[in-house]
């Protein structure tokens, strides 16, 4: 294979092209998009993208035009090959619906979901605002999908045609009103762990959805060493990150991890949705939580101190506000050895994607290392 960074024909296209989609998203397609209430653009943009991921010239095409690859950004991070360390978050497919659509883009990996033992509608519309003064949007979809029995049976289908990019499942509690007790909440996780067992790359355990009638039960050191102690149980063989609370002072976050590295998990992603709307201005009438910048600052605390502390037993999936090079940088150097986004995706277009690695890759030259995983942690003392 060759590389489109040591192609110069094909490394100028790469160029040209990235700059003519970051235009035409800018001043066509998000204002087309804007234009729609937030909950009518989310569908609009899942039919667009499951439809079009139909259309297999139409792949090959913006493949060639916006995939960037380049040997600096290849890694391992939980025993799973990577071509590039960034991934979407769980959220915006989840049921699966995009794995043809952000290979073609050159995602290194997409978490689907997340998904629930049983199909739930979800809350009450609308799930979305947006706050574009901010660059962040309210969620409130509460978990609706298509359950993980549907889902899951998606996922092994991409995982297993999928040349290029790595398949995650995030796995949820079902949020309808059906739920009962933890053990019954318990129950639900071990469903659908079982199904996405040996289906996919990775498995992420969803403990801090902030969106739910229950609640987050799990985000609490004895209930999360009961569910780990049943989820232990279940044969497979992928690697199992747990998708980590946004909202936590240190001392708190530190006794979840310390429950977690005795059990079967490998990597923590950090964080979910940011609930304090201190010092932003938002109607309260509006519910939800918040997503993309106003999530940075806080991810980016969590993942240094978690480095700092368990770098050695836990690796770390940053998510939270990357829209820029410099903040996915940020994120690495603090000891992410992954880096994931939604949020960019939505008001930046799907070429952000290429310009998040060429300019990841820029910057590792720049300070001479040779790999994603050298710079991993190197802002940490
Ligand atoms: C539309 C939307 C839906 C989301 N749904 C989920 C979800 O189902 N499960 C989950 O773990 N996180 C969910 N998230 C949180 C994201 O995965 C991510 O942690 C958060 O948005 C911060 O990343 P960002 O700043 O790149 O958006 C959702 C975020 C968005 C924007």
């Amino acid at each position: 294979m060759t590389y489109v960074s040591e192609s110069a024909v094909h490394n100028s296209v790469n160029k040209v092209s990235t700059a003519l989609f970051q235009t035409a998203y800018k001043y066509g397609v998000k204002k087309a998009v804007f234009a729609m209430t937030p909950d009518k653009a989310h569908e609009a943009t899942m039919t667009f993208g499951r439809d079009s991921g139909k259309i297999a010239p139409l792949m090959w095409l913006l493949r060639e035009m916006i995939d960037y690859t380049d040997p600096i950004l290849e890694t391992n991070v939980m025993g799973v090959d990577f071509d590039n360390p960034f991934g979407l978050s769980a959220g915006l497919d989840k049921n699966c619906d995009l794995p043809t659509v952000l290979e073609a883009a050159g995602f290194g990996f997409e978490t689907v979901g997340s998904t629930t033992a049983r199909p739930s509608e979800g809350n009450p519309r609308p799930w979305f605002h947006r706050l574009p003064q901010y660059a962040s949007m309210m969620v409130h979809v509460g978990l609706a999908n298509d359950g993980s029995e549907k889902v899951i049976r998606r996922v092994e289908k991409a995982y297993t045609q999928s040349k290029t990019m790595r398949l995650s499942v995030s796995i949820a509690r079902t949020n309808d009103n059906l739920t009962r007790d933890d053990a019954e909440g318990i129950e639900d996780y071990r469903i659908s762990m079982e199904r996405a067992a040996n289906r996919s790359h990775m498995i992420e355990v969803n403990i801090s959805c902030p969106n739910t009638r229950v609640g987050e039960r799990f985000v609490d050191p004895t209930n999360l060493d009961k569910l780990f102690d049943v989820l232990d149980t279940v044969t497979h063989d992928q690697p199992v990150l747990v998708k980590m609370p946004q909202d936590k002072a240190w001392p708190e976050f530190r006794d979840l991890l310390d429950v977690l590295v005795e059990h079967k998990v490998d990597g923590v992603t950090i964080a979910n949705l940011r609930k304090d709307r201190t010092g932003l201005d938002i109607p309260e009438n509006w519910e939800g939580n918040l997503s993309g910048m106003p999530a940075g600052p806080a991810s980016d605390d969590l993942v240094e101190r978690t480095y700092r502390d368990y770098g050695d037993k836990l690796a770390i999936a940053g998510v939270g506000g990357v829209f820029t090079r410099e903040q996915a940088y940020r994120k690495i150097r603090k000891g992410s050895s992954l880096v994931m986004f939604v949020s960019s995706l939505m008001y930046r277009g799907p070429q952000n994607i290429t310009t998040l690695k060429r300019g990841l890759a820029d910057l590792l030259r720049a300070d001479g290392f040779n790999s994603v995983d050298e710079a991993v942690g190197i802002d940490v003392d």
